[in-house]
């Protein structure tokens, strides 16, 4: 029997507790350490989820020999520099989206990655998602004929102070990287690279986006419209529209869900599937996966794929004004 992947989790938020419940139920995985800013976090966090060590500091983290895998569940601003910590002491990463604050950043640190011999991966966790990978499915099978409009919501209101990683610039805060990353992440892994593209977005007093539009358009005629935002609630939904049919994906579409495929004759199928746990899981899996068969890089959401995705919000960021001074494109 293949021994079990030790994973470290670097930082104590939202995500990081997501994460926790999900290794709980991810095949060929276990929880080992985790670090924190503050020691009293770690152990509190640690006595939580039963794991054996925590550390008050990220560097105690790293340093520690059992861990195999770190997950990097922090403020966009520190993804590169934890990452970096973390492959330096040899450790392989799953990092949070996105991966890195712009295109420059992220394909640093997959030079590094290979350089060292290290896993790295980003956590576009839909990418694993049943429903998400069906989609794709039935698109290149034609099911729905040939594609002519894509459009993807991701908006949740947010109540956060200024301070908060959702508006503060010093932390890369604004829906593009935020929320805004899902809805390019799927007209990418659906579509593909778009010719070209239009964006504009509200902006802070601090200069992030609180509200962003972008629109691809493809040689083909078909396009993707899509929108996010901080300060309004709709319905996060989206839907594929082809010659044939549609496939519409439910509320809080980017999480484990349903799929409606409709065809042209009117006949409407819901799609279900099963997910063991909360869906973080199945990233995990893949990681786990890849280590034991000694791949550096997964061949389901590659370092080209998050390369583009990256490229992408960075022209978008560049056409809205959105710029984070600490990071240079
Ligand atoms: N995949 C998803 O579904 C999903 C969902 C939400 C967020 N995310 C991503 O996960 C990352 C973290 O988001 P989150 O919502 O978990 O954030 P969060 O609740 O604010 O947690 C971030 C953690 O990072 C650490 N940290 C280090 N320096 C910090 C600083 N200057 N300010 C605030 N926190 C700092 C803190 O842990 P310690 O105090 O323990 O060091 C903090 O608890 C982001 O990259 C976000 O995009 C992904």
């Amino acid at each position: 029997m293949q021994k079990n992947i030790r994973w470290g989790i670097l930082g104590t938020g939202w995500i990081a507790r997501k994460f926790a419940d999900a290794l709980a139920v991810a095949q060929g995985c276990e929880l080992y350490a985790v670090g924190s800013r503050n020691a009293k976090q770690a152990s509190d966090f640690a006595a939580e989820y039963k794991i054996p060590k925590s550390y008050g500091s990220y560097l105690e983290l790293v340093k520690n020999a059992e861990v195999d895998v770190i997950y990097i569940a922090t403020p966009h601003n520190l993804h590169f520099d934890n990452t970096v910590l973390a492959l330096n002491h040899g450790k392989h990463v799953l990092c949070e989206k996105p991966i890195g604050v712009n295109k420059r950043e992220a394909a640093e640190m997959y030079r590094i990655a290979a350089e060292k011999g290290l896993f790295l991966m980003e956590a576009m966790w839909s990418r694993f998602l049943p429903h998400i990978i069906k989609t794709k499915e039935l698109i290149d099978e034609g099911v729905i004929g040939d594609i002519t409009l894509l459009t993807a919501t991701f908006c949740v209101r947010s109540e956060h102070g200024p301070e908060h990683r959702h508006y503060n610039i010093d932390l890369c805060g604004g829906t593009i990287l935020d929320i805004g990353i899902y809805n390019i992440f799927l007209s990418l892994f659906l579509l593909g690279k778009p010719a070209g593209f239009t964006a504009s977005a509200t902006l802070s007093n601090q200069g992030i986006d609180t509200n962003c539009s972008y629109n691809f358009t493809y040689p083909d005629g078909k396009m993707a419209v899509m929108y996010s935002s901080f300060l309004a609630n709709p319905d996060v939904v989206a839907e594929v529209h082809g010659t044939k049919g549609s496939i519409s994906l439910e509320h809080m579409w980017f999480c484990p869900g349903r799929v409606r495929l409709k065809t042209k004759d009117g006949v409407e199928t819901v799609l279900s599937f099963d997910v063991r746990g909360n869906g973080y899981e199945l990233e995990a899996e893949e990681v786990a996966e890849c280590l034991h068969a000694g791949r550096l890089t997964s061949r389901l959401w590659t370092p080209d794929d998050s390369l583009m995705l990256a490229g992408m919000m960075d022209e978008i960021r560049l056409t809205c004004g959105v710029v984070y001074p600490a990071h240079d494109f």
